[in-house]
């Protein structure tokens, strides 16, 4: 019998209550593609019963994904979990994730119910809930600020009402990983039950503690499912990082002794996509993912890695999917090329259409850039206007005129609906002017409340990466665009923002 340690994934829910990282359905869908050529054993994909977009995008990727398990997060009441049974009807293999919380902060000030109300709320709905599904999680939310003789009373309960796995969340990130772990290991003592269900550990990372925290869950608690999420997204300082807890568990098998179902291959390409689909740049000096993870810059450091790697490797970049930052494909490459590699680098286009399209703007780009890496590609195909082709706004040309002393004045060319219309104003900066070009035709009102750029591949000669983010009635959304002119970055990157912003579809950000 293998000790298998279970890697549950909550980017599409956690990680999307993060403010301003709310995903259409296609980009959700995307993740959740990418999620399951990672191999994770169960992915979270939404509130279903928050917004009827989020329904969508529950239902949605309860139909398209076959390999892992889907979970809809769900309150502790009926309307909640049968909606959320709704949504995952064509699944698989589906669960309800049920929470109710259960600190005593949290059950007078928010739910203003006494514990045994909440005890027999938690009860009830677990039993409702198991008449529509047989894998039941249920999550005392503020978990780890609970009464632990309350929380065994709680727990034993909804073991007995049948739920399959019992997450302990630290909601808040106030654990210290020797507590959490040991808090863990003591409700499991305790509980006449408890060898009946999964238990999990979910750890927020206020205190930058959240993957030692999961860790501790597993070797001190014993428990067997890490709830996370790529590049840690989550709200306020985020949430466990999956990269970091799976590559925890593998490097150090000796410590750990727990086997993983996960591809760790397609790691990279999972950070790219949440990176570049939510606008959240991961850091250079992030850990497994970061633009410097792998790099050694010290002369003792590169002299030791060439003469033997592991005297300063613990881990293969390879084994990650990095591959070196070599020069992949140039000017000359033809479809197949350019369709293997998108393979090799986990990409799956859903159709030929599609990978036509990105064949062309790779012809586009291989003209006015000589050398195309990895990251060109995959910032390329992550570019919306390869797969959608009818979005409101596109991109058609722009040019601008800067010099020192003047102001900067900028043209841009766009599609309103298929129709070609031309922009014109000037500006702080060419940047601000052909934002503001833009805008004399669609005068959408929105807010900027984030612009940034990014060097793609890290010279000069790179394409610029430029995540827009705006707000316009409460709702936030991110638009990224990539050139290697970094004024028709931005431009690009608006109109996809705009795009976002006045497609029809409910996205009000799931509250847990
Ligand atoms: O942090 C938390 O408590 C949660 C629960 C809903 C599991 O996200
Ligand atoms: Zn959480």
């Amino acid at each position: 019998m293998t000790d298998k340690l279970i890697i549950f994934d909550t980017t599409l829910r956690d990680g999307e209550q993060s403010p301003g990282a709310s995903m259409t359905r296609d980009e959700k869908l995307r993740i959740a593609r990418q999620l399951e050529r990672l191999k994770v054993d169960v992915i979270e994909a939404g509130f279903a019963a928050s917004s009827n977009g989020d329904f969508e995008c529950v239902k949605a990727i309860a139909e398209s994904i076959k390999d892992s398990t889907i979970c809809s997060l769900a309150r502790a009441n009926d309307r909640d979990i049968s909606r959320a049974a709704e949504a995952l009807k064509p699944a698989n293999s589906g669960r309800l994730h049920l929470f109710l919380a259960t600190s005593a902060l949290h059950m007078e000030k928010k739910l203003r119910m006494t514990p045994d109300q909440v005890f027999e709320q938690a009860r009830l709905s677990v039993r409702f809930a198991r008449n529509l599904m047989a894998d039941i999680e249920f999550s005392p939310e503020d978990g780890y600020r609970s009464d632990p003789d309350f929380l065994c009373r709680v727990i034993e309960a909804v073991i007995n009402e049948g739920a399959t796995t019992i997450n302990v969340p630290d909601t808040v990130g106030y654990a210290i990983p020797e507590l959490y772990g040991n808090f863990i290991k003591n409700l499991r003592e305790r509980i006449p039950n408890s060898d009946k269900a999964v238990w999990s550990v979910h750890c927020h990372n206020d205190l930058g503690m959240a993957v030692a925290n999961s860790l501790a869950g597993v070797k001190i608690g014993g428990a067997r499912q890490v709830e996370c999420t790529i590049n840690g997204l989550g709200e306020r300082a985020g949430n466990c990082s999956l990269e970091e807890v799976v590559m925890a568990v593998k490097t150090r098998k000796d410590y750990f002794g727990l086997e993983l179902g996960i591809d760790t291959q397609q790691i990279l390409a999972a950070s790219r996509l949440v990176s570049q689909t939510t606008g959240f740049v991961v850091q250079p000096n992030k850990a497994v993912v970061g633009a410097n993870a792998f790099a050694h810059a010290s002369g003792i450091h590169q002299d030791g890695v060439l003469k033997a790697r592991d005297t300063y490797e613990i881990m293969r970049a390879e084994d990650v999917g990095w591959s070196a930052n070599k020069i992949v494909l140039g000017k000359l490459s033809g479809r197949n090329a350019f369709k293997q590699r998108l393979q090799e680098l986990g990409v799956a286009m859903e159709s030929e259409t599609d990978i036509n399209n990105a064949f062309i703007k790779f012809k586009d780009l291989a003209d006015r850039k000589s050398e195309i890496f990895d990251e060109d590609i995959l910032a390329l195909v992550s570019d919306e206007s390869v797969t959608h082709s009818n979005e409101q706004y596109g991109f058609v040309s722009l040019s601008q005129h800067s010099e020192t002393g003047e102001r900067p004045q900028a043209c841009v060319v766009f599609t309103v609906a298929g129709k070609e219309v031309k922009g014109q104003s000037d500006g702080n900066g060419p940047v601000d002017a052909s934002l503001k070009a833009i805008e004399t035709h669609v005068k959408s009102g929105a807010e900027m409340v984030l612009y940034s750029v990014n060097a793609i591949s890290g010279s000069t000669e790179s394409q610029g990466e430029v995540t827009v983010r705006l707000q316009n009635s409460g709702r936030v959304v991110n638009g990224v665009g990539s050139d290697p002119d970094i004024v028709v970055a931005s431009a690009k990157a608006y109109l996809s923002a705009l795009n976002k912003l006045q497609s029809k579809a409910d996205r009000v950000a799931a509250q847990g």
